[in-house]
């Protein structure tokens, strides 16, 4: 029997339904959804193929999300949370997707949104998105990290509720990326490859795998496979990086808040924090587009470039079953896209003859 009620309408079928008694709610709690989470995890042999094979590889394909990141599965949470403190008024530092996240899932609660992002580096569609959805969008003349030190003064107000990772909860809803690559495949994969950037993702992701291996639902944990930009790599370097460089510019990074919980997850899962050049990075965008039809955006390729580098160095055991997070979707930043796909349309007249002679066939 159905019971349509109030709450269930808020709630829809998202995350923290559907893994409510892992999450800090309980049955008075509103929940603000946007119906996030449940994405398709994929099945990549042609990319496998292309990269020498010998492994299972299973893409966990986020940009399906509501806002086309992987970010929904925690603002849920944080939304619902800030809500229930009964704050007016949200707050974000972002590359773009945080800012994209927070921007319609504040939109949906009723609440105020304000957005730091760095000035002219976030992507065409993710600067729609703030905009579209109402956020009062500010661009710092600084980078990422600029934008979150100012965040964290703004913090300390009592009406304002921080949603970036530093928020506990964000990362309590994103662990439920780890619940559903679990249940879709029966058990732990061996490994996770999966971008770093603020290295929210990657705490998540091991809480998430933790969680279910401690109360029985799988039997293992993955080796934990997390990859930074060349230019943007700090936690690689194990230093600040001042000025953060890359073209994806979702993970450009210098000085991740979630440093210490995605070195622990790296060191406790025997994994490895790693980099990718930008050229790696645009490579491996263009063959996951080209041999399996996932169009992503090219921080979430960064982990595709992991698995391409960590195969050629003989890193990958031959039978593994491997996962990777893609963590937002390719038309976040489409001229990039265009750029990157190494080929042109072309212009002819409105005849057969004409597109015959552009095709090249008779
Ligand atoms: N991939 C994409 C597409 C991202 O937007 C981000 C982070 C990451 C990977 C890295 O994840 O920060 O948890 O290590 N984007 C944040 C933002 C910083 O503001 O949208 P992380």
């Amino acid at each position: 029997m159905h019971h349509w009620g109030p709450q269930l309408l808020m709630g829809g079928h998202g995350v923290i339904q559907r893994y409510r008694r892992f999450l800090p709610v309980t049955d008075e709690t509103c929940i603000i959804s946007l119906n996030e989470g449940n994405t398709p995890l994929i099945e990549s042999h042609n990319l496998v193929d292309a990269i020498g094979g010998g492994f299972r590889l299973f893409v966990k394909y986020e940009g399906l999300n509501p806002t086309a990141s992987f970010k929904d599965r925690g603002m849920t949470l944080a939304v619902t949370k800030a809500v229930e403190k009964g704050v007016s008024a949200i707050v974000c530092a972002s590359t773009g997707n945080t800012s994209a996240s927070a921007a319609a899932y504040a939109a949906r609660a009723g609440l105020t949104c304000v957005v730091l992002i760095p000035e002219g580096k976030i992507s065409y569609g993710k600067m729609a998105q703030a905009l579209i959805h109402g956020a009062r969008t500010i661009e710092v003349k600084g980078n990422f990290d600029d934008a979150l030190k100012l965040v964290r003064e703004l913090g300390l107000r009592d009406d304002i509720e921080i949603v970036n990772s530093i928020n506990p909860f964000r990362i309590q809803g994103q662990k439920t990326g780890a619940f559903e690559v679990c249940d879709s495949l029966g058990d732990a994969p061996d490994m996770h490859f999966l971008p770093v950037g603020n290295a929210g993702n990657i705490t998540s992701y091991w809480m998430g795998y933790n969680e279910y291996r401690d109360q029985g639902t799988s039997s293992g944990l993955p080796i934990m496979m997390g990859w930074q930009a060349e230019g943007a790599a700090p936690i690689v370097e194990g230093r600040v990086v001042e000025r953060p460089e890359t073209i994806a510019t979702a993970i450009r990074i210098g000085n991740p808040a979630s440093w210490k919980m995605a070195v622990k997850a790296s060191e406790e899962s025997s994994g490895h924090i790693g980099t990718v050049s930008d050229d790696e990075i645009l490579d491996a965008h263009r063959m996951l587009a080209r041999t399996e039809g996932l169009f992503v955006e090219p921080a979430s390729a960064a982990g595709i470039a992991g698995i391409v580098k960590s195969k050629a160095r003989g890193k990958i055991p031959d039978g593994s079953t491997v996962v990777v997070t893609v963590t937002g979707h390719g038309l976040k930043d489409p001229a990039i896209a265009i750029e990157n796909s190494n080929t042109k349309s072309l212009v002819v007249e409105s005849d057969i003859q004409s597109v015959l002679d552009a095709i090249g066939i008779q």
